[in-house]
């Protein structure tokens, strides 16, 4: 079931707190494709951030294995001990960060990660600040539990890149985490070296604040760039900054529901407490499926990587010169985030004026059956979000049909 609108007449049923939570603007344009879908329309969806690749088939086959094994009991709250090993192995090796094993743990996704996290620490009125453009669930938990998000502007001119003054003119005595997000969702923006040690510089001053680092895009970094994990770049931070990273996106494995952190013990006892009240844990099986993909997932990530390359060029090779558009080449993650200013205030071949990128959005889903995300879901307009997790025939069709439609504009 994807609508998860709710039905207002029976909301006398519900908490006041449901007020306060908000659908995802990703998953409301996913289901408006999925209308146009079922009406029978070839709609190409660059909607979801979503891999496109099946799971690798050692991965699937280790988790087979398990459940036949009988790894189907509860799972330890924090994670099975051989799975927190491989993510011990994984932050020392991949991001030069030693954290002991009860400073991880496993969870049901970098979203309950984020959950626990947020749970365990705010109160109400505490300020999260947040990059805009931003992944649309950080806002919506903050609000959810009763903080404000407070943003950093992240400007297409700085390569959507977080500018350490920015940050400093946003930090209050309320502000009680700090997201960091490099690869970027919705941006593709991978941040430097150089900007996460301005930014670290910053939060040198405010030790009051933590800093959740979230690297679920890790892996997907190119034209030469690397990333960069805070917690190595800074040790002297490192007891108050949370590593996020999960299966979703590097191994294809969103359905899986399996991600992990590393923190420091308190804060790790702390999610441990909630998650113990909540889910109990990471799926035993995914678990499984994760140290595999973490233990000899290397190559499988590779071609995934150079598959992204290769869409990643040729759609910002078409929409970067498509009248009113900007589209400067993302380096990480697998989204391209152009700007539209130049077609606002137009009108489509259909008839609809395009005042805002929710239109733009709205007119080529219905114009052309192409879905793709505003910028307004992100905090950040006026934008698209175009996820290009998607087979290469698909996205020429998408590309071919968005540049006839920005060509009809007038
Ligand atoms: C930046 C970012 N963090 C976290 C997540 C969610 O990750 P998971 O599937 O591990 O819950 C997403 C998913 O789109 C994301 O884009």
């Amino acid at each position: 079931m994807d609508d998860i609108e709710m039905d207002t007449t029976a909301f006398p049923l519900l908490s006041s707190r449901m007020k306060n939570l908000e659908t995802p603007a990703t998953i409301a344009m996913s289901m408006r494709a999925r209308a146009l879908i079922s009406q029978g329309k070839k709609v190409i969806s660059l909607a979801l951030g979503e891999p496109d690749f099946k799971t690798p088939s050692f991965v699937i086959d280790a988790a087979y294995q398990a459940a036949k094994d009988g790894n189907t009991k509860y799972p330890p709250i924090d994670g099975i001990h051989s799975l927190k090993k491989a993510i011990q192995r994984k932050f020392e090796y991949e991001n030069a960060i030693r954290y002991e094993l009860d400073e991880i743990m496993v969870a049901n996704g970098v979203k309950q990660i984020l959950f626990n996290a947020l749970t365990a620490t705010l109160d109400a009125e505490d300020e999260v600040v947040l990059p805009a453009p931003y992944w649309t669930s950080y806002p919506i938990m903050v609000k959810f539990l009763g903080g404000n998000p407070v943003y950093v502007m992240c400007e297409e001119q700085n390569n959507f890149a977080m500018l350490a003054k920015d940050l400093r003119a946003k930090i209050s005595n309320k502000t009680k985490w700090v997201v960091l997000n490099s690869p970027n969702n919705p941006t593709g923006a991978v941040w430097s070296k150089q900007t996460l040690l301005a930014i670290a510089e910053v939060l040198r001053e405010f030790p009051h604040i933590w800093i959740f680092c979230d690297e679920i895009y890790e892996h997907f970094v190119f034209d030469n760039q690397c990333h960069y994990s805070l917690a190595a770049l800074a040790p002297d931070l490192k007891s108050r900054i949370l590593t996020a990273n999960g299966a979703s996106k590097t191994y294809a494995m969103p359905g899986w529901r399996v991600g992990y952190a590393g923190a420091c013990p308190s804060l790790i006892k702390a999610m441990m407490k909630i998650q113990s009240n909540s889910t109990s844990g990471a799926c035993s099986v995914s678990q499984a499926a994760l140290e595999a993909a973490l233990t000899k997932g290397d190559e499988a990530v590779l071609e995934m990587k150079q598959a992204y390359n290769r869409r990643r060029q040729k759609v910002q090779a078409v929409l970067s010169v498509l009248p009113g558009f900007t589209c400067v080449a993302p380096q990480g993650a697998f989204y391209l985030y152009p700007g539209i200013k130049g077609c606002i205030g137009k009108t489509s071949k259909g008839g609809c004026l395009i005042g805002t990128d929710d239109q733009f959005a709205q007119a080529l889903l219905e114009e052309m059956y192409v879905a793709v995300v505003p910028g307004s879901a992100f905090g950040f307009s006026p934008y698209l979000r175009l996820s290009y997790a998607a087979d290469e025939h698909i996205l020429e069709e998408a590309c071919d049909r968005i540049a006839r439609f920005v060509l009809q504009l007038s």
